[in-house]
């Protein structure tokens, strides 16, 4: 089982010819780094074979290659969720994508709620493992053995430090924690919530897990930020919203942007 990761790239090359190091997935409200690409081209996903458009207002679902920090990259602005059809592996043939265009890095974003007072909205968290609650895996269906996928190490070790690196540098402690995947669309219950943290997350989402399944089964290397929007359910004084993940989501913009700036900037270096 494999997408149409191959013909993508060709059609990416033939906008863009060159190779990519490190390939993002900007999630939520987080889409407007693909502004900020140098020397970029802008692909529809509408005009790439089994690329998801996504119903998400909030995203913008082009494929943008060109430089950040005058290191080569390929941004997916805008990601297709499980939610929006059942398809676990709806993400296969993107991540399939930054792969064959030669990234062996993959940086994803989410924006999430978190668990934690300490890391309130506004803040990125540096995802250092993940839950998947959802009891759903992109790999369901694949035949190949390397399905039995390793999972001790998803979150690069290296790759953390890095960010951390950077994030020092910026004078801002970067916060560091366990990302647990529910299906969404709706929002936790406060229950939900409670339990959640007693299994040990620190923030929750609907996203993010299968690319990072599929990323590492490509054997690519994962790097994931979350920006914290709000609390889960029962944590704050008012209940949730997807206008105030995108909204809070655009504040959190600056730190983010600058922490991936960074992170390209000592990646190019390598
Ligand atoms: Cl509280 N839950 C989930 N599942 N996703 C979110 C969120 C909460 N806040 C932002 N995204």
């Amino acid at each position: 089982m494999s997408g149409f990761g191959r013909e993508c790239a060709d059609i990416v090359r033939a906008a863009r010819p060159g190779s990519y190091r490190t390939g993002m997935i900007l999630g939520s409200g987080l889409g407007s780094l693909a502004d900020e690409i140098d020397d970029a081209v802008r692909i529809p996903y509408a005009k790439l074979p089994e690329f998801p458009v996504s119903t998400v207002t909030s995203h913008s679902s082009e494929l943008v290659a060109g430089t950040l920090c005058g290191v080569p990259v390929v941004i997916l602005a805008g990601r297709a969720h499980y939610y929006e059809s059942g398809n676990p592996a709806i993400m296969r043939t993107p991540v399939e994508t930054l792969k064959e265009l030669g990234c062996d890095i993959l940086l994803a974003t989410n924006a999430a709620g978190s668990l934690r007072e300490s890391v309130p909205p506004g803040s990125p968290m540096l995802i250092s493992d993940h839950i998947n609650w959802s009891g759903m895996n992109p790999l369901i269906g694949e035949e190949d053995e390397k399905r039995f996928l390793d999972m001790s190490a998803a979150y690069d070790p290296e790759l953390r430090a890095v960010m951390q690196k950077v994030a020092a540098e910026t004078g801002h402690p970067l916060a560091e924690g366990i990302y647990m995947w529910f299906s969404g669309p709706s929002f936790e219950t406060p229950a939900e919530i409670r339990m959640a943290k007693t299994l040990g997350a620190d923030a929750v989402g609907m996203s993010t897990v299968p690319e990072v399944i599929i990323a590492r089964f490509l054997g690519m290397r994962v790097a994931a930020m979350s920006i914290i929007t709000n609390l889960g359910a029962g944590l704050q004084s008012h209940g949730l919203s997807h206008d105030e993940t995108k909204s809070v989501a655009l504040t959190g913009m600056s730190r983010m942007k600058q922490l991936v700036r960074g992170f390209v900037k000592e990646i190019g270096n390598d």
